[in-house]
């Protein structure tokens, strides 16, 4: 829940009153969203509009922006974010089954989050690792030639690790 005294609002604000010194344009809001991503995981709803007063954008231009765009996250992600390689190497070698085991153990779809905010689940096109197809990034690490055990596996250990904090 968003609070007055917010210290990632006034970063923020920082950033808006550096870029309404200058002529509006499109890249300017994107470098606000760029903000806003890092310094909340994604974009909320109540800084969105903020973001409205201040720059003065209609809240719709500004999803619609940020919707264009598949960088930006519009939902809280996980702590750990799973990025799944669809490309064709990893399509092959069983990408598929690897997409299966994930969706049933963390018992989310595409682009969800996990109930405990652990993990988000996201296709990815070719993560640049072919020879180890298939192939997921977690966080930046990627796994590679996996089995739906090798990956049910990795799941769990995260799942340890993240208990022991
Ligand atoms: S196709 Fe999956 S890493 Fe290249």
């Amino acid at each position: 829940m968003l609070t007055k005294d917010d210290p990632k609002l006034d970063q923020l604000k920082q950033t808006i009153d550096q870029v309404m010194q200058k002529p509006y344009s499109d890249s300017y809001l994107i470098a606000v969203l760029h903000k806003t991503q890092a310094l909340y995981g994604y974009l909320p709803e109540d800084i969105i509009n903020i973001i409205s007063v201040d720059m003065n954008i209609p809240t719709a231009h500004i999803w619609g922006v940020a919707t264009f765009y598949h960088y930006f996250n519009l939902t809280p992600q996980g702590q750990h974010r799973i990025a799944i390689c669809l490309g064709t190497a990893c399509y092959v070698k069983g990408a598929a089954q690897i997409v299966e085991t994930l969706k049933q153990q963390l018992k989310i779809d595409m682009g969800q989050t996990t109930a405990d905010g652990l993990f988000t689940l996201r296709p990815a096109r070719c993560l640049g690792a072919c020879g180890l197809a298939p192939v997921v990034m977690i966080d930046d690490t990627i796994h590679g030639e996996l089995t739906p055990k090798k990956m049910s596996d990795i799941v769990n250990k995260h799942r340890r690790q993240a208990k022991k904090k």
